[in-house]
């Protein structure tokens, strides 16, 4: 458990959010086994949109594809957001990119460091992962019911490669050398999200897709995409409205990948 002093607290929260969808439930735990369950669960029960879980530690964070999540108490970003857009489950991607977009831009601001995004939903520094995202949601009759976006952002901590078993880890302590602060940079991921899912419900998702684009880590390069069943090789390019990652194959073919690891070749 980290020290009284460090703990995320739901009124400073409020306090430096002001107004926002984000104050009105939050609900906070010391430690939990994992923030994007909790609000699965609290969805199912009736959760307001808006409603944000927040942990200092989860002792069974999930990350996608049945990963874990390592983060220790105290020392990084471990959130998940309830939201009730009215959309169909292949509109959903846009909200996962307006997160991802505004944990990067609030990494920009707070330290100067600028995450670029890897598909899906990734933010890497120097070419090593700073944070994941992890999206679900529930369905009824072919509109969505919730979205859960669980955001796990590496600040003051970092798993070495062996613990993070998949991908080189980073920080942005281990980037900057200096401690962060995460409630500064938990305010400021709300505060600019907010402003995009706002644009996002009015429709206007454009600037969304390009700037995603623009931070894309991947677009132009040769990539190859293991998809479990088959690897994919060819040339990233932009993802589609639904989200899926279109790759040019060498013999010129178009390929839409809906989920799948990628890894840079060079
Ligand atoms: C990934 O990169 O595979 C996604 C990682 C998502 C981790 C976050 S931490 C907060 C939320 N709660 C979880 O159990 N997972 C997400």
């Amino acid at each position: 458990m980290p020290p009284k002093k460090n703990r995320l607290r739901a009124s400073v929260i409020k306090k430096r959010l002001g107004t926002s969808i984000f104050t009105d439930n939050i609900v906070y735990h010391e430690v939990i086994p994992s923030t994007n369950t909790l609000a699965k669960e609290l969805a199912a029960h009736g959760a307001a949109e808006g409603t944000l879980v927040l942990a200092d530690e989860q002792t069974r964070g999930r990350g996608r594809s049945d990963k874990v999540w390592l983060s220790p108490a105290g020392t990084n970003l471990s959130f998940s957001i309830v939201l009730r857009p009215h959309v169909r489950v292949s509109q959903t991607f846009v909200f996962t990119m307006g997160l991802a977009l505004a944990a990067s831009d609030a990494v920009k601001k707070t330290t100067g460091l600028r995450p670029l995004i890897k598909w899906p939903n990734d933010l890497y520094v120097e070419g090593k992962k700073m944070a994941g995202i992890l999206t679900e949601f529930s369905v009824r009759k072919k509109e969505v019911e919730s979205v859960i976006l669980g955001l796990g952002l590496n600040i003051n901590w970092s798993p070495r490669e062996d613990e993070s078993m998949h991908y080189p880890a980073t920080s942005v302590f281990a980037e900057t050398g200096k401690k962060a602060s995460r409630m500064e940079l938990l305010v400021e991921i709300l505060k600019s999200y907010e402003k995009d899912y706002r644009k996002v419900l009015a429709g206007r998702i454009d600037g969304i897709y390009k700037r995603w684009n623009e931070l894309s880590m991947i677009k132009g390069k040769e990539v190859t995409v293991d998809l479990g069943h088959k690897t994919v090789r060819g040339t990233a390019t932009d993802i589609d409205e639904e989200g899926a990652l279109v790759i040019i194959k060498s013999d010129g073919r178009v390929e839409k990948i809906q989920n799948g690891e990628v890894s840079i070749r060079f």
